[in-house]
Order: C-alpha cells, then sequence, then structure tokens
C-alpha cells in the first residue's frame, strides 16, 4: 500500500499494534540492493515499512538533486515483490513544513572526513531526515546497508546517543557480478567497472597475507586515477588506524564519468 501523508503512516502503524515493525529508509530508484534490506526486514519484522523520499536537505547545492533518478511505479513493484507492507513516499513540503527547522547535528569528527569532507551538512541532513522517520513511523527494526557504511555507523551514534528506542540492523553490499556495489548512481557510469572492489579486494588479500602496515597496504593505489580517498578506519569509531587489524574498515572513493563511487570493505 502506498500513501504520501504522516497521519496515514500512524494511522496504519496504529493498526499493526502489538506486531514488530521494520523500517526500510530509501531514497528511491530501487535496486537488488535496497531489495536485500526489504528481503531482511519482511523476514525478521511482522510489518515492513519502506519510506523513499530523495530528502534534499542532504544534497549540496551542487549536487544532483534535480536529477536523481525518481520511478515511483517500479519502485512500488519491487517493494511489493520483496514483501513490504506500507510504502511512504511523501512530497518535500510534507516533510518539511516548518522553515527553519530544528535539525540533527552529529559530532565533526565522524562527518568532516571520508564523503562527509566533500559534502560539507551531508550526515546533517541524514540524521535529520532519519529522526523525522523513525518518529513517524516508530520502527522496533531500521534496515541500513554496508554500501553507505558512514552514514551506518553516525546513525547507530545518533541513535545510541539519543535514546531512540530502534535496533539498527545492518545489511552487507550487494555488488554485481564484477564486484561493482549496486547504487542508484551507477546508470551514469559509460562502463560498469569495477576498480574499486578490485582494489579493496587486493588490499584484503594483502592483509590476509600478513600485511598490517598501511603504507605498504596503500602503495601502488593512492596514485590511482579518479581517486578520492582510501583511508583504513575503525569499524565502530572511524577513528584512522595506524597499523590494520580486524576491526578495520578500508573506506574508497573515486570519480568516473563524473560520477562518485563508493565503496568499502572490512579486512577482519
Ligand atoms: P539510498 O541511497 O536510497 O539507500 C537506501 C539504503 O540502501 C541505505 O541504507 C544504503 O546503504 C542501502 N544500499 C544502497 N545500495 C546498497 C547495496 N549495494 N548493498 C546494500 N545496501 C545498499 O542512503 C540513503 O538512501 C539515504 O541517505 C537515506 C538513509 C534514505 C536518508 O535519506
Amino acid at each position: 500500500m502506498l500513501v504520501s501523508k504522516i497521519n496515514e503512516v500512524k494511522e496504519q502503524i496504529k493498526s499493526w499494534r502489538g506486531q514488530t515493525i521494520g523500517l526500510v529508509p530509501t531514497m528511491g530508484a530501487l535496486h537488488d540492493g535496497h531489495k536485500s534490506l526489504i528481503d531482511a526486514s519482511a523476514k525478521m519484522c511482522d510489518k515492513t515499512v519502506v519510506s523513499i523520499f530523495v530528502n534534499p536537505t542532504q544534497f549540496g547545492p551542487k549536487e544532483d538533486f534535480d536529477k536523481y533518478p525518481r520511478n515511483l511505479d517500479t519502485d512500488l513493484e519491487i517493494c511489493r515483490q520483496a514483501g513490504a507492507d506500507l510504502v511512504f513516499a511523501p512530497e518535500v513540503n510534507e516533510m518539511y513544513a516548518e522553515c527553519p527547522a530544528v535539525t540533527i547535528v552529529p559530532p565533526r569528527q565522524y562527518t568532516n572526513i571520508l564523503c562527509g569532507k566533500l559534502r560539507p551538512g551531508h550526515f546533517d541532513g541524514v540524521c535529520t531526515v532519519v529522526t523525522k522517520l523513525f518518529n513517524i513511523v516508530r520502527p522496533d527494526f531500521a534496515f541500513f546497508g554496508e554500501k553507505d557504511r558512514q552514514q551506518l555507523i553516525i546513525i547507530k551514534k545518533m541513535t545510541a546517543d539519543l535514546n531512540i528506542p530502534v535496533q539498527i540492523i545492518a545489511c552487507p553490499i550487494v555488488r554485481a557480478e564484477n564486484g561493482l556495489a549496486l547504487s542508484s548512481r551507477n546508470k551514469y557510469l559509460k562502463v560498469p567497472d569495477a576498480p574499486l572492489y578490485k582494489t579493496l579486494f587486493d588490499i584484503k588479500m594483502c592483509y590476509n597475507d600478513g600485511m598490517t602496515d598501511i603504507k605498504t597496504l596503500s602503495k601502488g593505489v593512492s596514485g590511482a586515477n579518479g581517486l578520492e580517498y582510501l583511508e583504513f578506519r575503525d569499524k565502530d569509531d572511524l577513528s584512522l588506524k595506524e597499523i590494520a587489524d580486524d576491526n578495520t574498515v578500508v573506506f574508497a572513493a573515486v570519480k568516473i564519468d563524473g560520477v562518485r563511487l563508493i565503496d568499502n570493505m572490512e579486512l577482519g
């Protein structure tokens, strides 16, 4: 079922009292990565709500808010197939009626690194809209992909610090056959290549062979074409690692054909 008003969501949720509710927040243009989150929720929870909302507050002025892919009909079909019980697809003025509005600001050491460094204010927008969705749906569980691991870690921290009564469930990255992490922006690529996956996979193999020195592990990669960052960070608090260990995640971003691709891999 599709609804676009906050009150309609609340009514529906009320009628489900006593049942566990899973929330899968998305911006639409759904693919198998999103579908895996909906599948996980449908398996774990009595009822699954998918939100589809291209959130303007997490896009910078020069980013692709206007041309972000939108195709509600296809999305609804994917939600139906994956077993979603309710799809919430609000208009911008339904979510942001008040202006100016209160914003959630996560700690800067979590947000001014990696993707946040290149996208100031991005995670404030993400945390604000996710908090609003949590308060509208009041889910027992909320599902986020490891594809956007910085986002996942920040949302976990926000929910813990603000005592939001929801359990965050992390879902593994879904990849194409060649390793390319599925993303709504992949359709802008001229060639669906997977340079990041190969790089991250090689690093993991070297780590498995006993190499822990980060300079040695990233040798030969730092100068790669279009590379925006390659960083070794802690998987819980995102602090920089000097020596790789089982709690290390390698984060990377490249720009190809004007498209930013991100990926990450746990070494442990
Ligand atoms: P969006 O980019 O649509 O992603 C929605 C969810 O799908 C996120 O949790 C993301 O990590 C997950 N996802 C995307 N591609 C994936 C893949 N290949 N494998 C596994 N999970 C994948 O992330 C957002 O939207 C927004 O920032 C949002 C949280 C909805 C707030 O507006």
